[in-house]
């Protein structure tokens, strides 16, 4: 039977677990657990699901797709990407050495970052990078110093605070004014960006940019920063009679967790988006931008699924008479920070096999010295899992394996790709001879 979101596009359970036909407890026997399970084809189906709602609905406006890197990079999902034909959005010197190591195309890598040390600048025009997303004065002026000194001509967009609560975490909104992501357009801070940009001639000034926050699913918050943002494109046109050729509107489409629920569509948001651009470009005598985005959960999120092994159970008695079912997986907060960090909440299932038992009341907690450290509060599960079944938790790709700490030093989760019936390691698990090594 195949299962549906928030499960993978070819995840099916049949007496078991398997994506894309690789049975979970093969997996977990050939690589161990916890583990992150991607389902190659869904990543690919994904990200190309974005490039098209963009190209339909903007056509020639269509600019470039960046898949946010942050949401989770190694050296295979740069390969990916690059042979994707779209772009990558990195926002430290490390997502860009990953990229950089599999030869990513860097004009189509685009830099962000609220405090991108000198180093990282200079080693991201030098490498090429297409566009840097300046985001404070002194960012401008250091990119401008630096572009100079290497004799080139950056390109350059500006972060742009549209003043939108985009209704999700207070700590994954980023365009509401009291945070510390880019110029206010209420404050006037983001015109005197422009003015001072374009004092630089080793800065090429070519667009705009908006990101409002992270697992958004009411489009107004789009709408509203979109229409924002070619106000100022209204003004800098009204002002020196040239239009800023480019718009990047982000990214924070948000995707299922939890059964029942139902990722955006692309093409949905898209179309929603295109109308707010062209009617709002009408409105004010403008050519239409080139029209970036920045996707990164909804490429990646729902593509991944970790794999845990039970090691302990408990009943622990609640007042009322109620018990409660504690299953103690080998991993946690050090491989999942989500649920603690924001309230995440996941579903889970049994994976290795059918259970006819009961479900019961449990919670799902890892291995880690911390009461705090729980992957799911509260489902309904068989109540004859026992130790060593094995745990699958669903759409972990994004901010799951990118997040992961070595919390009581435990070594961070291995990352395989599935497709066709086939495993291959992407990334070799952490050892704890790793951990030592760091250590004088
Ligand atoms: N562009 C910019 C400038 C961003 O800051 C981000 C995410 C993205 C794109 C991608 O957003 P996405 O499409 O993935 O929502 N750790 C948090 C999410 C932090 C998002 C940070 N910026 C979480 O686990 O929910």
């Amino acid at each position: 039977m195949k299962l549906s979101q928030p499960y993978s596009g070819n995840a099916s359970f049949d007496g078991e677990l398997a994506i894309a036909g690789v049975s979970a407890s093969s997996l977990a026997q050939e690589f161990g657990t916890p583990l992150f399970v991607i389902d190659e084809d869904d990543f690919m189906e994904r990200a190309n699901a974005w490039k098209a709602a963009l190209e339909k609905n903007f056509g020639e406006n269509a600019g470039t797709v960046y898949y946010a890197a942050k949401a989770f990079l190694n050296k295979e999902v740069a390969r990916w990407v690059a042979d994707l034909g779209i772009g990558l959005d990195a926002c430290s010197a490390g997502e860009l050495a990953v990229a950089t190591s599999v030869d990513f195309p860097a004009a189509r890598i685009e830099m962000h970052g609220n405090n991108k040390s000198e180093a990282e600048i200079e080693n991201a025009i030098s490498s090429g990078v297409g566009t840097i997303v300046m985001d404070s004065f002194h960012e401008i002026e250091r990119v401008a110093r630096i572009a100079a000194r290497l004799g080139k001509i950056q390109k350059v967009y500006l972060r742009i605070t549209a003043g939108v609560e985009a209704h999700t975490h207070e700590f994954i909104s980023t365009a509401h004014e009291d945070q510390k992501f880019g110029f206010s357009i209420a404050s006037g801070a983001a015109w005197k960006a422009i003015e001072e940009t374009l004092t630089h001639k080793s800065l090429n000034l070519s667009g705009i940019h908006s990101h409002i926050g992270s697992q958004i699913f009411i489009n107004d918050g789009f709408e509203v920063a979109a229409t924002r943002l070619i106000e100022l494109l209204a003004k800098y046109h009204e002002h020196f009679d040239l239009q800023l050729p480019e718009l990047d509107l982000g990214g924070g489409y948000g995707i299922a967790y939890l059964p029942g629920e139902s990722g955006l569509v692309p093409d949905e948001v898209m179309g929603a988006i295109a109308e707010v651009v062209k009617s709002e470009c009408e409105k004010h005598g403008l050519r239409i931008p080139k029209i970036s985005i920045e996707p990164g959960r909804h490429i990646v999120g729902p593509t991944t699924t970790t794999i845990y092994e039970v090691g302990t159970t408990k009943n622990v008695e609640l007042e009322g008479g109620l018990t409660r079912r504690y299953i103690s997986i080998d991993g946690g907060m050090s491989d999942n920070i989500r649920p603690s960090l924001y309230g995440a909440k996941y579903t889970a299932l049994l994976a290795n096999r059918l259970s006819a038992a009961a479900t019961v009341d449990s919670r799902i907690v890892g291995k880690h010295c911390e009461t705090g450290d729980i992957v799911i509060r509260e489902i309904d599960l068989p109540e004859d899992i026992a130790p060593g079944d094995l745990i699958a938790v669903p759409a972990t790709g994004a901010y799951g394996r990118s997040m992961a700490s070595n919390y009581n030093h435990i070594p961070r989760p291995a990352v395989v790709a599935v497709k066709d019936g086939v495993a291959r390691l992407l990334t070799r698990r952490e050892s704890i001879s790793d951990l030592l090594a760091l250590d004088i």
